[in-house]
């Protein structure tokens, strides 16, 4: 349990309730978040997260209630009043308190929470040997219903997709869309090499613009290595040479092997961790190592 929480610009106490149960994000998940990774006391990629904040809450008809310093300080506060230097920080903002039933006219302040807590991280063997992926039966929520562009509190997709993959022995679930093209993990991007190219499902299929997706996009460019984003079939994950996900706590996690929509085991490339994979895991460190002097073994 943290030490403090920060809930509309004061640090608190977690144990004492500080939302309502008539809050929106609790009863209706009407909110969204972003989850941003803090290396020796500095947090990673700031700036897209807060903009991608921006462009969520619009997307659901909101505007972020503090200015971009109130929320830079929060981050910084709650990671000092939990004595933390690497962790997590979850932020949260929600419609606020309201009447029950959809019609938001009651909802008078936004609730912001942020949460910071030590960073759990993977186990090694994960980034050495590679994690298993599972397609899953659930699609992704289409781009006509509620957006993945938008990261929103509604996750009980995912969960279930989780769920899913956990029964099935994978780490990660794969969800298509509609039309059967792949779109994403539940909390990560997916990438292959395929013929020697970086190949990533397109924005347009419905995904989350991860911000680690843009890192490792540029990172790939700046070795020049060839970059393609579009619409991909399971098939072209099968016969990749590498594939690996990326999210801010994953970073770059390569993927081994894959189990398909018919429950069977499909091995990638030799079953190794292919040598992008890792390239782009030293490349992605090496940046986090600029930005914050957060140093890494590997
Ligand atoms: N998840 N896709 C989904 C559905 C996600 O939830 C996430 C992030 C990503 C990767 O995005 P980014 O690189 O910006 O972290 C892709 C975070 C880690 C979470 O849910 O906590």
């Amino acid at each position: 349990m943290p030490k403090k929480i920060w809930v509309n610009g004061r640090l608190v106490d977690p144990r004492r309730p500080a939302v309502s149960v008539f809050d929106r994000g609790f009863l209706y998940g009407d909110g969204v978040y972003e989850t941003i990774r803090v290396y020796d006391g500095k947090p990673f990629q700031l700036e897209p997260h807060f903009q991608r904040l921006a462009r969520s809450l619009r997307g659901i008809g909101m505007r972020v209630p503090f200015g971009r310093a109130v929320l830079g300080d929060a981050v910084a506060s709650v990671m000092a009043a939990n004595r933390l230097a690497d962790g997590v920080v979850r932020l949260t903002v929600t419609r606020g308190e309201g009447a029950l039933g959809f019609d938001p006219a009651s909802c008078r302040r936004p609730t912001v929470v942020l949460l910071a807590v030590p960073f759990a991280s993977h186990p090694a063997v994960h980034y050495e040997k590679g994690v298993r992926a599972v397609f899953v039966r659930l699609r992704r929520n289409a781009k006509n219903a509620l957006d993945p562009s938008i990261k929103s509190l509604n996750n009980l997709n995912n969960i279930l997709a989780k769920m899913e993959s956990m029964k099935k022995g994978g780490q990660e679930a794969l969800m298509l869309n509609q039309e059967g093209y792949l779109t994403e993990g539940t909390i990560s991007n997916i990438f292959f090499i395929s013929g020697g190219v970086l190949k990533t499902p397109s924005l347009d299929c419905g995904l989350l613009d991860g911000v680690t997706r843009s890192v490792v996009l540029s990172l790939a460019k700046r070795r020049s290595l060839a970059v393609w984003e579009g619409r991909c079939r399971p098939r072209h994950l099968f016969s990749a040479e590498e594939v690996f996900l990326t999210s801010t706590t994953l970073e770059v996690m390569p993927v081994t092997s894959v189990v398909d929509e018919q429950g069977r085991l499909r091995r990638i490339g030799s079953g190794q961790v292919g040598e992008w994979s890792g390239r782009l895991l030293r490349d992605y460190r090496r940046l986090i190592t600029k930005a914050t002097g957060k140093k890494f073994k590997i």
